[in-house]
């Protein structure tokens, strides 16, 4: 029964204690950074308030991928928001998308289903032809998406989903919200529509 102290049982039961005691402090110190990392307003989630602004991509050799790139003035709906109104108008998209569940069938960052297109880059997505009119077109196809049938050549259909022009506006603020984040360059092989003298 004498053996070693580091065999013995006593020594790995403290052992168990001990380290699943340290790594609790580590997730909780691992969760903050994370908190951290993902609120709008850091590095790598802007602020809402960049929907005042002309989001476009630049190529980044250095990562190999396109990055994000918030450039001058371009207000949403031509109203330049406050950063609280910015967050509101976000938020109303965001809970929309949530409450009419569209991740039943479009990925968002990459979550949700995959019968339809990914919405993480949708306001920039060549297929709404103009960068001028995208906004009101994407209105438009919210709010009656069978008129506005957009297709890509598979033949499905997006169903009216009830949306009021309110949360429509919402719905586009938070998807160009959403083209700002930096996401390592998912979706890959992604062209952005092409506008006018990228800067
Ligand atoms: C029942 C499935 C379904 C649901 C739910 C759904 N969609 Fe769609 N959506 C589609 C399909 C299919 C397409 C592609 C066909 C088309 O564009 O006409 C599409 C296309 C789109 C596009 C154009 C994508 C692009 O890159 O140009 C946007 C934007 C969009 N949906 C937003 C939404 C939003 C926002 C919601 C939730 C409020 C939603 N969809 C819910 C099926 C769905």
């Amino acid at each position: 029964m004498n053996s070693v102290w580091w065999a013995s049982e006593d020594f790995w039961r403290k052992m168990a204690v001990w380290l699943t005691a340290v790594m609790t402090v580590v997730l909780i110190l691992l969760t903050f950074d994370t908190v951290k990392q993902i609120t709008a307003g850091s590095e790598r989630v802007p602020a809402y308030s960049a929907i005042n602004h002309r989001i476009y991509y630049r190529f980044d050799s250095s990562r190999n991928m396109q990055v994000p790139v918030i450039g001058d003035s371009a207000p949403l709906f031509g109203t330049s928001l406050s950063e609280e109104d910015a967050e509101a108008l976000v938020s109303k998209g965001k809970l929309t998308t949530q409450a009419k569940n569209c991740m039943n069938c479009h990925t968002l960052l990459g979550n949700g289903a995959y019968y339809a297109p990914d919405l993480t880059k949708a306001w920039l997505d060549p297929a709404w032809g103009s960068e001028a009119a995208r906004e009101q077109l994407m209105v438009n196809f919210l709010l009656d998406p069978h008129t506005n049938a957009r297709g890509y050549g598979t033949g499905r259909k997006m169903p009216n989903l009830g949306i009021t022009e309110e949360e429509a506006h919402g719905v586009v603020a938070f998807l160009k919200w959403m083209s700002t984040i930096d996401t390592n360059g998912f979706p890959r092989n992604f062209t952005p529509i092409s506008q006018e003298g990228d800067r």
